[in-house]
C-alpha cells in the first residue's frame, strides 16, 4: 500500500494556516443582540435563569444600546414587559407601550447607527401568556389575532423600529403586517419572520426574562411547530417569503442545524437563527460549574451555527462575542 499523497493535516499545521483555509467566519457584523426592557423600574433587575443578561429600564437600555454600537454590533431586538397585562395584550401597540417609547429613544439617540428591531407579538401583553387572542375553548384564533399584529406593527413602525419580526407563529401574519405597513406608508420597514419557529422547551428562561406563564400550564404546541417535523420547516419558511418576508429565522439554532442547512440550501435571502435563553443557560450552567470551558463552547455553537449556513445569529453572547472579537 501507497502512503496517501493528500495529507489533510498539512492544512492544519500552524494558527495561521488554519485561519487561511477555515471556511466559517464569526464576524461581529453577524451579530443581532436580545435585549428586555421593563416598564416602571429605574435600576436593571438581574433574570436569574439567564444569569449576565437583565431587564432593563429604560436609561440603561439607551446605555447598553450605545455601548454594543460602540463595539460593532449592527443590530439589537427588543422585548417589553409590560406592566399591565390583558386578555388582548393591547400594551403591544399603546403608542406609550413600554416598546414603543424604548424604541422611540434609541432611535432619537442613534438614528440609523444601530438596526432597531422589535420583536412582534402578544405574549409578553396577554395576561393567559399566548401569542394571540383565545377563543371559547382555549384555543388561539387564528385571524382574530393577525389584525392584532397589524396594530403592533404600525405602533413599532410609528416608533422608529426598522425591522419588526413577528414571531407568534400565525398563518399568514406576514403578508397581514406587510400589507398594514404599505397601506400607512411604511414601506421601508422590513420583515423578519420567524418561519421555522418550534414549540421548544429551551424557552423556559426566556419566559422568565419577559415574567410570561402560560396559562393553566398550558403549551404552545397548538401553534408553533413539532420538533419531530424537518419537511414542514421548508414550508414555513416559503409561506413567509412568498407573502412578502425579507429576511426569514429559525428557532432555536443548536438542536435545529438540520433546519438551518436545509433552509440554506433553499433559501437566497438572509438566513437567521436564534440561539434561544435555554441554549445559553446551558452553556453558563455547565461553564459556572466548571464542567466546560464557557467561552471555547459558545465560540465553538455560534460557529457551529454560521458553518450551518446561517447568515446571522441572535444571541445573548453578542457582547461577549464582540468584546472578544474587538480585543
Ligand atoms: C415570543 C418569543 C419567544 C421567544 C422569542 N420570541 C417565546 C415563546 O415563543 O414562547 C424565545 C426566545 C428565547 O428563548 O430566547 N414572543
Amino acid at each position: 500500500m501507497t502512503f496517501p499523497q493528500r495529507r489533510p493535516r498539512r492544512l492544519r499545521t500552524t494558527a495561521a494556516i488554519r485561519r487561511l483555509v477555515a471556511e466559517s467566519k464569526l464576524d461581529v457584523d453577524d451579530l443581532i443582540a436580545p435585549l428586555f426592557v421593563r416598564e416602571g423600574i429605574t435600576d436593571p433587575e438581574p433574570i436569574h435563569s439567564l444569569p449576565g443578561v437583565v431587564q432593563h429600564s429604560r436609561g440603561s437600555l439607551r446605555q447598553e444600546v450605545k455601548e454594543l454600537r460602540d463595539l460593532g454590533v449592527p443590530a439589537i431586538v427588543l422585548f417589553g414587559v409590560p406592566e399591565q397585562k390583558d386578555a388582548m395584550g393591547s400594551q403591544a401597540w399603546n403608542p406609550d407601550g413600554i416598546v414603543q417609547v424604548a424604541l422611540k429613544d434609541l432611535r432619537d439617540d442613534l438614528g440609523d447607527d444601530v438596526v432597531l428591531m422589535a420583536d412582534l407579538c402578544v405574549d409578553e401583553y396577554t395576561d393567559h401568556g399566548h401569542c394571540g387572542i383565545v377563543d371559547i375553548y382555549g384555543n388561539v384564533d387564528n385571524d382574530a389575532t393577525l389584525e392584532l399584529y397589524e396594530r403592533a406593527a404600525l405602533a413599532q413602525a410609528n416608533a422608529g423600529a426598522h425591522v419588526v419580526a413577528p414571531s407568534g407563529m400565525m398563518d399568514g401574519q406576514v403578508l397581514a403586517i406587510r400589507e398594514a405597513l404599505d397601506d400607512e406608508g411604511h414601506t421601508d420597514t422590513a420583515i423578519l419572520a420567524y418561519a421555522a419557529k418550534y414549540a421548544s422547551a429551551l424557552y423556559g428562561p426566556f419566559r422568565d426574562a419577559v415574567d410570561v406563564s402560560i396559562a393553566d400550564g398550558g403549551d404552545r404546541k397548538g401553534y408553533q411547530q413539532d420538533f419531530r417535523n424537518a419537511r414542514e420547516a421548508l414550508t414555513e419558511i416559503h409561506a413567509d417569503i412568498e407573502q412578502g418576508a425579507d429576511m426569514v429565522m429559525v428557532k432555536p439554532a443548536m438542536a435545529y442545524l438540520d433546519i438551518i442547512a436545509k433552509a440554506r440550501a433553499e433559501v437566497d435571502i438572509p438566513l437567521a437563527a436564534y440561539q434561544v435563553s435555554g441554549e445559553y443557560s446551558m452553556i453558563k450552567a455547565a461553564g459556572a460549574n466548571g464542567w466546560i470551558d464557557e467561552d471555547a463552547v459558545s465560540f465553538e455553537h455560534l460557529m457551529a451555527i454560521k458553518r450551518a449556513g446561517a447568515d446571522m445569529i441572535l444571541t445573548y453572547y453578542s457582547r461577549h462575542i464582540a468584546e472578544r472579537l474587538s480585543s
